[in-house]
């Protein structure tokens, strides 16, 4: 069990069934309120060999040793402005590659293909594929289809009519990372689908503007609650918006649902907004790869990610593409 997936136990033991116990799927409880023409992801694929990266790109330091992940836990970083500079740089570039990636998403292509275009488009910029050897990742990015809520390997799949996937984009450039993912419908996607897509977009740019300084970090769970409640969605609780920078995951946590968590936004701090929602429930399981992230009752869920800034005014959105 590498770290990672250790902070998604806990996370799971916090917040989903309290018992200490990993979830474990059961497949004669299926969801009865997402159905409709989409394929359901049983199994992971067939991954290629991991990908080279040359001499002369800057690598984080997980790559030469393996590390757990990130400690998201502890007093958010003020950056600086030569920092900032730098977030600046990586969020765009994280933007124009998940653009890239998005374009291509078609039906036909495998998500190892798209897994290859995103790697080497990423060092073309002189950055490195975050995901990459990141607590054991094998691939440089995520890409997450119909009930696999996060963390999807790429593999041979490939895309077929009525998918949603979520493609999942962290670069490191500078020596800092910038973190974004979109959904993005595959063919004719029905109408339960768009409207989970649509919804799950709508809550992350409400999300961000209500950010700025002296806000309760707290405020972002309450209005994804909300939001939920009315939609009749529900919020994938085990996974949390991150604190980012020089760090791929870092303080503060960010929680996608009602909490009291006490903190406050402040000027220079950094850090992702990644709401997953689901049209049946919220809990989890992971596939035998480790890293798979699979609704329990077999419902789809969409997610979209920035990476922000609190600013002296209010906020900057990092991962926009122009
Ligand atoms: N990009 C993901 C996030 O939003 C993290 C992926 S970790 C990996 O936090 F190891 F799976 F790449
Ligand atoms: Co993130
Ligand atoms: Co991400």
């Amino acid at each position: 069990m590498s770290k990672m997936q250790f902070r998604i136990a806990q996370n799971v033991w916090k917040n989903i069934n309290g018992s200490g116990q990993y979830l474990h799927r059961n497949f004669f409880q299926l969801n009865k309120r997402d159905k409709g023409k989409w394929e359901l992801i049983r199994r992971a694929g067939k991954v290629s060999d991991e990908r080279i990266v040359p001499e002369h790109i800057q690598k984080p330091p997980y790559y030469l040793k393996h590390m757990a992940a990130g400690n998201t836990l502890g007093t958010p970083e003020i950056k600086n402005v030569e920092q900032l500079e730098h977030m600046r740089s990586s969020g765009k570039l994280a933007a124009q590659i998940l653009r890239e990636c998005g374009n291509m998403a078609k039906i036909g292509i495998t998500t190892d293909e798209i897994d290859d275009f995103a790697h080497s488009r990423i060092l073309s910029h002189n950055a490195y594929p975050s995901p990459l050897r990141y607590a054991g990742f094998p691939k440089s990015v995520c890409t997450s289809i119909n009930n696999v809520a996060c963390h999807g390997i790429p593999d041979d799949r490939q895309l077929v009519d009525g998918d949603i996937i979520n493609i999942d984009v962290t670069v490191y450039q500078n020596g800092f990372h910038g973190d974004c993912s979109e959904t993005f419908l595959i063919g004719d996607v029905d109408e339960r689908g768009r409207f989970l897509v649509d919804s799950t977009r709508e809550c992350l740019k409400n999300c961000i503007a209500l950010c700025g300084p002296g806000v309760p970090f707290n405020k972002i769970g309450k209005f994804i609650q909300r939001f939920c409640h009315e939609h009749k969605l529900e919020s994938v609780a085990a996974f949390i918006g991150h604190g980012i920078g020089s760090y791929f995951h870092g303080p503060p946590e960010i929680y996608h649902y009602d909490n009291d968590d006490p903190g406050e936004m402040q000027a220079g701090m950094t850090f992702t907004i990644e709401p997953i929602l689901s049209l049946g429930g919220g809990d989890i399981g992971l596939l035998e790869d480790g890293w798979t992230a699979v609704s329990m009752d077999d419902s789809r869920s969409a997610q979209f990610e920035h990476t922000i800034l609190i600013t002296e005014t209010g906020v900057e959105i990092l991962t926009n593409a122009d």
